[in-house]
């Protein structure tokens, strides 16, 4: 099954800036993705994305929501749709008007899946936090303590043993995080840090 898209424009740059409101994200949301830790995942993305938005990139508060929404949605697809990943979320939004850095962003968060390259600073923070957030969350579910006391030598261990969570892709991950420009243990602290904010409901 190819997921390739086969396109490299996205969206309109007429619609520059348009995003759906905090409402309509969630709506779409919970009306596409059924699965609760997808759900879950999808939003501790989104958070991700928010606050390096805000407090690496210093983006003002619309910045931060385009951020966040892409984070939001960039699997929206994945639960009922697995076949058209991410081609679906990517027409849905196209349709609906929205900032085209946003799409962009959603169809680059995959780069060996989708073949579309990240290039923007949104594209490849989306691509370097998806699957290690992923790895992160699954190390805090075998912590009694969860997410507190976590630290970063603990995550690399996990990241290292290539038995534990089998099927994060950690040669994206490094690749991801090269392209990014941060080092590892640097978006493993900061996941630390803000995921465990996020909770399931
Ligand atoms: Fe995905
Ligand atoms: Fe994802």
């Amino acid at each position: 099954m190819s997921l390739l898209l086969n396109r490299s424009v996205f969206g309109d740059t007429s619609n520059a800036g348009n995003t759906l409101t905090r409402e309509e994200a969630y709506a779409l949301l919970t009306d596409w993705v059924k699965n609760e830790r997808l759900q879950l995942h999808m939003k501790q993305v989104a958070h991700l994305m928010k606050c390096w938005a805000a407090e690496k990139e210093g983006l003002d508060e619309a910045d931060q929501w385009r951020w966040e929404m892409a984070g939001l949605l960039h699997d929206a697809d994945w639960d009922q749709w697995p076949e058209l990943h991410c081609k679906k979320i990517i027409e849905e939004l196209e349709a609906r008007h929205i900032d085209p850095e946003i799409i962009r962003a959603i169809a680059s968060h995959g780069p060996n899946h989708f073949g579309v390259i990240p290039e923007t600073k949104m594209d490849k923070m989306l691509y370097a936090f998806d699957e290690l957030s992923g790895l992160t969350h699954a190390y805090s579910l075998m912590r009694p303590e969860g997410y507190a006391g976590m630290e970063v030598k603990g995550l690399k261990k996990r990241f290292k043993d290539k038995a534990f969570a089998a099927a994060v892709n950690r040669d994206e991950i490094l690749e991801a995080v090269l392209m990014a420009g941060v080092d590892l243990e640097t978006i493993m602290q900061f996941i630390i840090e803000k995921q465990g904010e996020v909770s399931g409901h």
